[in-house]
């Protein structure tokens, strides 16, 4: 291949021709690539020079950060295009003044501008030399969430990833079920939709949702209450990108392929792409409800989190339906609020049950401040003396009386409803320390 240096660097003339074009793009990639290989190589080479020095927590911090954002922006990329698609679909004009080669067509009116496009039952005469591809957000999404894995739960396995009253395993292990629960879900679940039982749908959906629920179960034996929870969301995530890369884009370049040389198509191969298309569809709105409720210890802090993700994927998938369902015009007068019914009982159940006993004695704040001190210091400090947490996680600290009060709801939440705090309990606070704090609060909090 050539390519002309000043074309890469953006100095093209305005006679360029078409094939050069197609180099100098073909080329641009080439250079973006090795940037990216330089970039990830400075960082791993930078988090092994500070690995162990203060700067460690520093570094992975802002590794998170960049990370989720790019995780989020393709996130968004992908689930819009995904959504948009669906829409297309949903609300194709497929009956007025249509030719005979055309599915069905759409006009809108976006940005400013009118859009008219067409969909073909099955492909057009002639492939168009300039075909629009969607897949790198999809790729995109789940590289960048497989880093934000490493980032946050896997670098600090034994910190974030397990938890020791759960399960007694190492870090290691923890990671090996990790990836090799993600491997089994994408077997099973493919193996699922190659049987004959894809043409039940009933028993399909049952089956599938058993499924889910049983690694929600698992994963809740496993790891700590927020890892499970990620663990699900990935889990169900993989699958869907795992759809793009196995099945959709292979069915589709195989029909480019057939179309091209003239060959006929395959309808099995088209059918086959859309059946999982319309799985990702359901999946979208439970990851991302799974994905934002890993930050609410109310919900990953219940007792029984699979009952709570069964509930979540229920009902978040029941939305999407009934989405679809108005986008194609159809009748969904109960799909909504049975829906919405099963979200709000999820959080019904997991609400904090009434205190079985009441405060007999008046508690002191020097009590409750000798718990704190022994049990929440070595993190929540100025200066901490945590393996892991070298600054004050979330920059909540209990250095001083004032500092303790002002954050008595959020410490009631974490240390008595939730029990979310000592994180996995690892400075192992007991259940009679739990109630003198409850009591204290209840109380009124006094620094007397
Ligand atoms: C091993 C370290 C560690 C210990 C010990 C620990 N925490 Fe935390 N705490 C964390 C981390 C990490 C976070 C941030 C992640 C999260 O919210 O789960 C956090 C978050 C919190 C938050 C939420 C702050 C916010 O802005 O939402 C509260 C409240 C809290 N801790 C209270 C406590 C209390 C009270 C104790 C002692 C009973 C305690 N923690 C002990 C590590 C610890």
């Amino acid at each position: 291949m050539s390519y002309k240096l000043p074309a890469i660097i953006g100095l093209q003339s305005k006679d360029e021709s078409e094939s050069d074009k197609e180099n100098l793009q073909a080329s641009q990639n080439y250079v973006y690539a090795g940037i990216m290989l330089v970039i990830l190589s400075i960082i791993a080479n930078t988090y092994f020079a500070v690995k162990g020095s203060p700067w460690e927590a520093h570094l992975l911090e802002w590794l998170n950060i960049v990370i989720r954002v790019m995780h989020i922006t393709f996130g968004i990329a992908w689930i819009g295009a995904s959504f948009y698609f669906v829409f297309l679909e949903n609300a194709l004009n497929r009956t007025e003044n249509i030719r005979e080669e055309l599915a069905g067509n759409l006009w809108a009116v976006h940005g400013g501008g009118f859009y008219y496009l067409e969909k073909y039952k099955v492909a057009p005469k002639t492939i168009p030399k300039h075909l629009h591809w969607f897949k790198y957000e999809a790729y995109f999404t789940w590289l960048s969430g497989f880093c934000l894995l490493f980032v946050v739960y896997y670098f600090n396995a034994s910190a974030f990833l397990i938890d020791k009253t759960v399960l007694d395993i190492t870090g290691t292990q923890g990671i090996l079920i990790g990836v090799g629960s993600f491997i089994l879900g994408w077997m099973i679940y493919d193996l699922m939709c190659k049987s004959p039982l894809i043409k039940k749908q009933v028993w399909f959906v049952l089956l599938g949702f058993a499924l889910l629920v049983g690694f929600a179960y698992f994963y809740n034996q496993v790891f700590s209450a927020r890892a499970a929870y990620i663990h699900f969301g990935a889990m169900i995530g993989g699958l869907m990108v795992a759809n793009v890369f196995f099945v959709i884009i292979p069915a589709q370049k195989a029909m480019v392929k057939a179309a091209k040389e003239g060959l006929p198509l395959d309808p099995q191969l088209g059918k086959n792409a859309l059946s999982r298309s319309i799985h990702n569809n359901y999946f979208t709105l439970p990851v991302l409800f799974v994905m934002v409720s890993n930050h609410f210890p109310s919900t990953f802090g219940y007792k029984y989190q699979w009952l709570i993700l069964a509930l979540i994927t229920l009902g978040a998938a029941g939305v999407k339906h009934y989405l679809n369902l108005r986008e194609k015009n159809e009748k969904s007068v109960w799909v909504m609020p049975i829906s919405a019914l099963i979200l709000l009982s999820a959080s019904f159940i997991s609400a904090p049950a009434k205190n079985p006993e009441e405060c007999k004695s008046e508690i002191s704040f020097i009590e409750v401040n000798n718990i704190i001190q022994k049990r929440c210091i070595s993190c929540h400090s100025a200066q901490p003396t945590d393996e892991i947490n070298k600054v004050a996680p979330n920059g909540v600290k209990y250095d001083t009386p004032d500092q303790i009060v002002v954050k008595k709801n959020l410490i009631l939440q974490r240390v008595v409803i939730t029990k979310t705090m000592p994180q996995n309990n690892i400075t192992g606070m007991t259940p009679e320390e739990r109630d003198v704090i409850r009591c204290w609060i209840e109380q009124g909090a006094s620094l007397n």
